[in-house]
């Protein structure tokens, strides 16, 4: 869908379409791993802020895709443990469970089901190019059949929703390619039975940088913890990294990721978290130590509430909350899964 209705319809718990695969207000899908660890800055701007921003103007399913955890060796009982935390970390930040479903993958038997349709009309040769799978079947000794034909479960996961936007990360960006192709090629096959999603890749904040090596991305597999700000730091704790950040020897402050990629990076952060832009940030300093100790602060408020909501929320309530999603999920997956089978002609 290409317009953005920008309707604030709090009416989002019915089915919004006016014919098949046509939605009213657009849908948008996203998915994300539980892998236990608690999400860092990067994650938070780079793809979570954005789901919590999207419900301003679509309808948003978001699912803890546990399914897809378990295409790499697992412990028996940590895909659950970390799926109450992930689940606990969306509710914080603002995923609203009365606007926007939030449920979990693995509870909507829906899932596997059609990403067997899916691999049905997926070529052994698509999945053969995805970088994703070469690097990580490089860098693990078992290699499951799940994780050559993850793209299947997660287009699947997408179609089922009758989805029209995406948001992920820049590293998604084939696995989103695969799916358009996926469900072009259902429909040419069967009819007009699935509606064909968009990515929708933030350019803002789609890199923080490690502040320890800022050449790098903020990751959660960083050497340094001096380096990446994750949501569970103490405010002493994000104060000093900011303190220690990486920074370069001209004590000039310039947004410019090429030559200065330190300061650059602050001005990102610092820009993101205002919800300023980082040049216009940039004419504010003419020192680093007043753009670190502002950076740590608006990062600190950023996290406040966060941190506050996440310390609250409760086993049982999340539980329950995930419970009523998983509901609701159900009741639209249901109706495109017979969809699907009626298209396919099956018994
Ligand atoms: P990951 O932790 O790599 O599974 O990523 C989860 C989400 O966060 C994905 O949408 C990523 O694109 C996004 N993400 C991860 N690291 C960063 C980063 N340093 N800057 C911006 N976004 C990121
Ligand atoms: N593959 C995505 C990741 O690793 C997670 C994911 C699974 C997803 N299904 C999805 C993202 C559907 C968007 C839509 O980050």
């Amino acid at each position: 869908m290409s317009t953005d209705s920008g309707s604030t319809s709090t009416d989002t718990g019915s089915v919004s379409t006016d014919s098949v695969g046509a939605n009213i207000v657009p849908r948008t899908f996203s998915g994300i791993q539980p892998t236990g660890d608690v999400p860092h800055l990067g994650n938070y701007i780079g793809a979570l802020r954005n789901w919590v921003d999207l419900q301003e103007s679509t309808d948003g399913i978001y699912c803890i895709v546990d399914l897809h955890a378990l295409s790499v060796p697992r412990e028996p009982g940590e895909v659950g443990r970390a799926t109450l935390q992930m689940a606990r970390v969306m509710l914080a930040v603002g995923i609203d469970p009365q606007r926007s479903i939030l449920f979990v993958q693995s509870r909507v038997r829906e899932h596997s089901e059609l990403a067997w349709f899916m691999q049905c009309v997926t070529a052994f040769g698509e999945l053969r190019r995805m970088t994703q799978f070469k690097d990580k079947s490089e860098a693990n000794e078992f290699v499951s059949s799940a994780l050559f034909t993850y793209p299947t479960l997660m287009a699947a996961d997408i179609v089922l929703y009758d989805t029209d936007i995406v948001p992920v990360g820049d590293d998604q960006r084939q696995h989103l390619e695969i799916a358009r192709d996926v469900s072009q090629r259902f429909n040419s096959r069967f009819g007009e039975v699935l509606v064909v999603p968009e990515a929708r890749i933030a350019e803002v904040g789609a890199r923080i940088m490690d502040l320890q090596s800022p050449g790098n991305k903020m990751s959660k597999s960083s050497d340094s913890i001096l380096g990446t700000v994750t949501l569970a730091d103490t405010e002493d704790e994000i104060a000093r990294k900011f303190k220690r950040a990486v920074t370069d020897n001209d004590a000039d402050v310039r947004f410019d990721p090429v030559t200065k990629p330190g300061v650059s990076n602050l001005l990102s952060i610092l820009g993101a978290a205002k919800r300023t832009d980082p040049v216009t940030e940039a004419e504010n300093y003419t020192q680093y130590g007043p753009l670190k100790a502002d950076t740590a602060e608006a990062v600190i408020e950023m996290f406040r509430p966060i941190q506050k909501r996440m310390a609250e929320l409760d086993d049982a309530t999340v539980t329950e909350l995930l419970g009523v999603g998983e509901d609701r999920a159900r009741e639209k997956a249901s109706e495109v899964m017979e969809r699907v089978r009626r298209a396919v002609g099956l018994f």
